[in-house]
């Protein structure tokens, strides 16, 4: 068994990155810019918005942080995005998600232009995703894509579970793995609340993607031999021998299953930090696209 290490793998990008980055600074080109909207006070979206700014200054990228209180109006939110698609100098706007529920999450990822969505949820990047055209990837799915080609893994034929349809990965992952390229190539089959015998159709994954958000729901019995598994799963758990009150579980009962696996993703350390990697390759991607345009 051997581990996936999006850490690691991370890293790796997040090194290029600050090399091209400070390649385009010699040349005296623009930075990348990243804008993120981080709206009330939760604890997971502030984690994880901290973590994409910090990580845009390790490399050199310029990076925004608008926050609003849980009450914002949609009115003002729209507002502010529209003045962020205007700034010629911001190349990628995110906003993260969930929102307060008065707020319309598809009228807000329809606001931001396309040039700039570089979470990928914007209409005209899934559909040109599907087409196989030139996309900005939703960061989790396009994370796990880097993590599967930096280990070689073989897609071509490979039959791949995916455990989850939500917007942001069950469904894209599942268009990316059938793709006609690597990493895809897939046979691909999506399984969800309503699947009768998952079990038995977990077991026939060459590749699991577990991404339901159900703690250690995927177990050893449900696994074939070899298989690989990618855990998308990030609950916090409540936890009084941690410092911070919480730990944080993954979809894959890890003990168990890891010793089954060819390969496997921690949690934390796996698919977490290569959603980061991702955004990061899509904020840069935004900014050179701007040097030909
Ligand atoms: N909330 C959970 N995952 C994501 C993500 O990839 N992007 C944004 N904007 N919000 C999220």
């Amino acid at each position: 068994m051997e581990i996936l290490d999006g850490k690691l793998v991370s890293q790796a990008v997040k090194d290029k990155l600050k090399a091209q980055t400070e390649e385009r600074k010699k040349q005296g080109k623009k930075l990348p810019h990243l804008a993120a909207v981080l709206i009330g006070n939760n604890g997971a979206s502030e984690t994880y918005v901290a973590s994409k700014v910090k990580s845009c200054s390790e490399i050199g990228f310029t990076s925004t942080l608008i926050r609003f209180p849980q009450e914002v109006t949609e009115e003002e939110l729209l507002f502010k995005l529209n003045e962020l698609n205007d700034d010629f100098d911001v190349d990628g706007i995110l906003v993260q998600l969930p929102l307060p529920s008065h707020i319309s999450e598809q009228k807000i990822i329809e606001t931001i232009y396309p040039t700039k969505d570089v979470d990928g949820f914007h209409p005209e990047s899934v559909g040109r995703m599907v087409q196989g055209l030139p996309a900005f990837y939703p960061a989790t799915p396009y994370g796990i894509l880097l993590l599967l080609e930096h280990y070689k893994i073989e897609t071509k034929g490979k039959h791949a579970v995916v455990i989850g349809r939500s917007n942001i990965v069950g469904r894209p992952i599942s268009i990316m793995l059938s793709k006609n390229d690597y990493p895809g190539n897939c046979t691909v089959t999506v399984c969800h609340s309503h699947t009768p015998n998952l079990a038995e159709i977990c077991l026939q994954g060459d590749i699991i993607i577990a991404a339901l958000g159900k703690p250690e729901f995927l177990k050893s019995n449900m696994v074939k031999p070899g298989a690989v598994v990618v855990d998308v799963g990030i609950t916090r758990i409540t936890d009084s021998t941690k410092k911070s009150g919480f730990s944080i579980k993954g979809d894959v009962d890890y003990d168990d299953v890891a010793p089954k696996c060819s390969y496997i993703t921690p949690v934390p350390g796996g698919v977490g930090p290569m959603t980061i990697a991702a955004l990061l390759m899509n904020t840069f991607k935004a900014c050179i696209a701007k040097d030909i345009a």
